[in-house]
């Protein structure tokens, strides 16, 4: 049998393809992974989009990469005949931003996302439906690098979209914790059964 639902992991800034991998297999061993690394390389650190500074991004180059992102995740369901319908994404930092700007500008491509320590990748100029799916925000409550705001906007936004919101609070900084991993196997667990109880009504 195939797998169920696949994870798109995507990596922080100075990541690899290797780094979330141990991540993923934790959070759902029956999942397919996908693990794309990021091309662009900022002082030989690896992202998925450029930046002018930090929490400054090239709107331009994140678009034509979400693009890009977007393409890839066509082609690998395609190609490994994954359920395009079960795609969840999975980022952190970096990656948690880019995987937002997938989610919001290619709702038909995600299922859902696990965004750990997000930021507001670009404020959309048109309203987004985004009413049948579900996101993580796992936030650090001193988080130095998306600060207070940006998190809080970003739960405004999605909630604005109609998506199912959920908010993890760490009691700390940018870092990823135990707890964090925790909410979210908990979350894709539930996002899990929710589907179970569907099909058997
Ligand atoms: C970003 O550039 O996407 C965010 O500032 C997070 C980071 O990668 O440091």
């Amino acid at each position: 049998m195939g797998a169920r639902r696949t994870l798109l992991l995507l990596h922080g800034t100075g990541g690899s393809a290797q780094n979330l991998v141990p991540l993923g297999k934790s959070l759902d061993p029956t999942a397919a992974l996908l693990s794309p690394e990021g091309k662009v390389l900022e002082n030989g650190m690896r992202r998925y989009f450029r930046r002018h500074a930090e929490g400054v991004f090239d709107i331009e180059d994140l678009h034509a990469r979400t693009e890009d992102l977007a393409s890839f995740i066509k082609a690998a369901c395609s190609k490994y005949s994954l359920p395009s319908e079960e795609v969840i994404a999975v980022g952190y930092s970096n990656g948690a931003n880019i995987g937002s700007s997938v989610l919001l500008s290619f709702p038909s491509l995600l299922k859902g996302a696990v965004l750990l320590r997000p930021m507001v990748p670009f404020q959309p100029t048109h309203p987004v439906d985004l009413s049948q799916k579900a996101v993580l925000l796992c936030v650090g409550s001193h988080d130095a690098i998306t600060g207070t705001a940006d998190p809080i906007r970003l739960r405004q936004l999605y909630e604005d979209s109609g998506a199912s919101v959920t908010v993890h609070v760490h009691q700390g900084g940018h870092e990823l914790a135990h707890d964090d991993v925790e909410a979210a196997r908990t979350w894709l667990q539930l996002q899990s059964s929710a589907g179970e109880d569907f099909f058997t009504l």
